[in-house]
């Protein structure tokens, strides 16, 4: 009796710390769910706001923000999403509270063709992608050799297979299924896309294409032909490469990272697709933006041959005394942002500008409304790069 008087003598303590604890948590989670989703367009039973998925680009979210205001929300089967178009929320969601939305949603389809997010875009925010960050900014994007890349660009002999592929690729990860909004749904194919299948075969002809690539620098390493003068970016990421992965924040990134092949496979990838498009997207609206406005053109020329002149071609130092060039690149990324909507995830539940949003949500951040935002912007419609 004794021993059990002893063993419960804690217990009053316990109690009096754990039970006014738990009510606190309870309160701020009741309080929490007081406060209202924002306001949105009325949804159906099941499937709330499912048949408005067509209007989810950046002019038709931009569109209904008109309607709706800077922070909305819509239901998507059991998915909630919330719509961003003011710079104030934006600033809220992507600098304020950035620990709770820093994470990108993955459909099943990018979860497959990632790898399971093996790569630097979709891993969570956590130990695994501030190593990864970390690997990138050192290692692959401080490189001051451009050729650093030329190993993936020149590999791919069979260039008009490696573009279909990176197409496929591409309609894949924006592809509508079905089975992300309403899993049990996922038997239905409405647009015919098999994607399972679809999926695989896209997975296969790449793997076929980048597992050269590291066939022949393991290849080349192992034969001790690897130095600091010839050395590339497949190069840098196999230094770190071990059949076990290996996580662990310290700061001898060499000793504490360690990326499997998948990881190496699913960065080239991030590569691939990260840096292509965007930047040949930025380059012909800036190009595009300079022959309808000459007068721009003229200065961005003189600044050009007054900075470099016309003998050689322009290198990554000029860059620091060509200011209209960059005012223009600025100016061009505000009216044509490549990636106009950017997309997050909800790591916990959040309170933004007084309303609820749930874990797990859904937040797509309108780049495109926000650079034409007519209270932050002069004259907004106007290319105009004197404006930074
Ligand atoms: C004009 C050129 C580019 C534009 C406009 C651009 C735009 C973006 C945007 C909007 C994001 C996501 C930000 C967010 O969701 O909050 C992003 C992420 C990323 N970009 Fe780019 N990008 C460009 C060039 C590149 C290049 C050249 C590379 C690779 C060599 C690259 C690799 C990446 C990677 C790996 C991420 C994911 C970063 C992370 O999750 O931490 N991008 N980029």
């Amino acid at each position: 009796m004794e021993a059990l008087l002893q063993a419960l003598q804690p217990l009053p303590f316990t109690l009096f710390l754990i039970v006014p604890l738990l009510f606190l948590l309870g309160l701020i989670s009741l309080l929490r769910r007081r406060l209202r989703y924002p306001p949105g367009p009325k949804g159906l039973p099941i499937i709330g706001n499912l048949l408005m998925m067509d209007q989810l680009t950046h002019r038709g979210l931009a569109k209904l923000a008109k309607e709706y205001g800077g922070l909305f929300h819509l239901r998507m089967g059991n998915i909630h999403m919330f719509a961003v178009s003011s710079p104030e929320i934006a600033r809220q969601v992507l600098q304020v509270q950035d620990n709770i939305f820093s994470n990108r949603p993955a459909t099943i389809a990018i979860s497959y063709l990632t790898y399971d997010r093996a790569d630097m875009a979709f891993a969570h925010y956590g130990p695994f992608w501030r190593q990864m960050r970390k690997l990138c900014v050192m290692k692959l994007f401080s490189r001051k050799r451009a050729e650093s890349w030329e190993s993936v660009r020149d590999e791919n002999e069979g260039q008009d297979e490696f573009i279909q592929i990176l197409q496929e690729f591409s309609k894949l990860f924006g592809a509508f299924n079905i089975a992300d909004f309403i899993p049990w749904l996922g038997w239905i194919d409405p647009q015919g896309l098999k994607l399972n299948s679809r999926l695989a075969k896209a997975r296969k002809s790449l793997d076929r294409f980048i597992d050269l690539i590291i066939d022949e620098h393991m290849h080349k390493s192992k034969q001790g032909n690897v130095s600091d003068d010839n050395s590339d970016m497949v190069d840098d990421l196999l230094a770190f490469y071990s059949d076990e992965p290996k996580v662990n924040e310290s700061d001898d990134l060499q000793n504490s990272f360690k990326l499997t092949r998948d990881n190496i496979k699913a960065i080239i990838m991030d590569v691939m697709f990260g840096g292509t498009e965007t930047v040949a997207s930025a380059i012909e609206w800036a190009l595009t933006e300079l022959m309808r406005a000459p007068e721009e053109l003229k200065k961005v020329q003189q600044e050009l041959a007054d900075v470099v002149g016309l003998e050689r071609r322009v290198e990554e130092s000029d860059f620091d005394k060509l200011t209209y060039l960059k005012c223009t690149v600025k100016e061009t990324l505000r009216l044509h942002p490549p990636i106009p909507l950017l997309l997050h995830e909800t790591a916990e539940e959040a309170e933004v500008a007084g309303y609820y949003i749930p874990a797990k949500s859904r937040v797509m951040i309108n780049a495109w409304a926000i650079g034409r935002d007519k209270n932050s912007w002069e004259d907004p419609e106007t290319f105009r790069p004197s404006r930074f």
